[in-house]
């Protein structure tokens, strides 16, 4: 048997064979225990040798089993990595890397420069009502200074998206009533526009606010000049012009020279040599009254503008529509 059994081992060269050779010399009804049973047949003097005899045959062939098997597989293995070869010392290849979106970004950068000035970043809500978003602003219903904003309107009568984050600033002045102020409100508004490569129906504003005794028209302009040289270069030269806003007396819009080094200059500036970065001004009387405030004791004040558009001045970027169609080609350019 233990000839035999070898033998056809031997002849059995990929695992399908020894796996058939397994039951036909070890199965239930195999060779091997059929060899083993035979002990009960014997006459009693005969059965320990046989059965002795049994017991090395059986361990010998299962020996060999398990080694012929062992061989057979890492033969299979090693054929398979002939066949497909497979070089393990290749370096990995990289996962691709997000990164912050170019409006994430810019925020940051504005965060950054206010924060080395000592304002703090406060977040109000995006779905407004319509007595926060004007009214306590200094404009009652019907004001006509209301079509300055084209409003997206909610099923609910009053509850409205809000057009700009000016009425974070109300928020703000309740909270903090009657301690000073010094914050800025970034975040999304909303207006009912038409969406053209120039205006979107959803963009960021930041919003600043300073409330305090004795604050006057030359801190909006110190404040306004540090900002500008920061962000956009320590030559930078900031411009006034006269503007109205119901929630600002006096109001005023801000620009800032371009270096004429800027090949895009001209295109930028209409040949003016300007850029326009935000609107601002002396806070109302009547808005630090809804806020809470005594206008005869502090004076404030707060200006508005929309990182989107400065970005796309400063990256010559033409499609405001970009900033939120989530392109890669667009995004992977910052
Ligand atoms: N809220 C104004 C706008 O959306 C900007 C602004 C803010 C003007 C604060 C003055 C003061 O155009």
């Amino acid at each position: 048997l233990l000839q035999r059994g070898l033998a056809d081992l031997h002849a059995s060269t990929d695992e399908p064979a020894l796996k058939a050779w397994n039951t036909r010399y070890f199965g239930p009804t195999g060779e091997v225990p059929a060899a083993t049973k035979k002990v009960a047949t014997l006459p009693p003097p005969e059965r320990k040798g046989y059965g002795q005899e049994a017991n090395r045959v059986k361990e010998a062939l299962s020996q060999a089993y398990e080694q012929s098997l062992a061989t057979v597989k890492e033969a299979a293995l090693l054929a398979s990595l002939n066949a497909n070869p497979l070089d393990v010392t290749l370096p990995g290849r990289r996962g691709p890397l997000g990164r912050p979106h170019i409006a994430s970004r810019v925020l940051r950068n504005i965060y950054s420069v206010f924060a080395d000035m000592g304002f703090q970043v406060y977040r109000s809500r995006e779905v407004e009502d319509d007595l926060t978003n004007f009214e306590l602003l200094n404009m009652p219903p019907h004001h006509p200074a209301r079509d300055m904003w084209d409003t997206f309107h909610t099923t609910t009568p009053g509850v409205i998206l809000r057009t700009h984050t000016s009425p974070g600033q109300i928020h703000v002045m309740r909270e903090m009533v009657p301690n000073p102020i010094r914050v800025i409100l970034p975040g999304m508004v909303y207006r009912y526009e038409q969406v053209t490569t120039r205006s979107e129906m959803q963009f960021h504003q930041v919003e600043g606010l300073v409330v305090g005794e004795g604050i006057t028209m030359a801190d909006l302009k110190g404040t306004i000049t540090s900002f500008a040289r920061r962000m956009f270069g320590q030559e930078r030269q900031i411009r006034i012009r006269s503007s109205y806003f119901p929630f600002t007396e006096p109001s005023i819009e801000v620009d800032i020279d371009w270096p004429k080094e800027d090949p895009n200059a001209d295109r930028l500036t209409k040949g003016t040599g300007w850029l326009e970065i935000m609107g601002a001004g002396m806070i109302h009387p009547t808005v630090l009254r809804n806020g809470g405030y005594d206008p005869d004791r502090v004076s404030g004040f707060a200006f508005g503008m929309g990182p989107q558009r400065i970005t796309m001045l400063q990256y010559a970027i033409d499609d405001i529509r970009q900033f939120w169609s989530n392109d890669l080609r667009f995004l992977r350019q910052f």
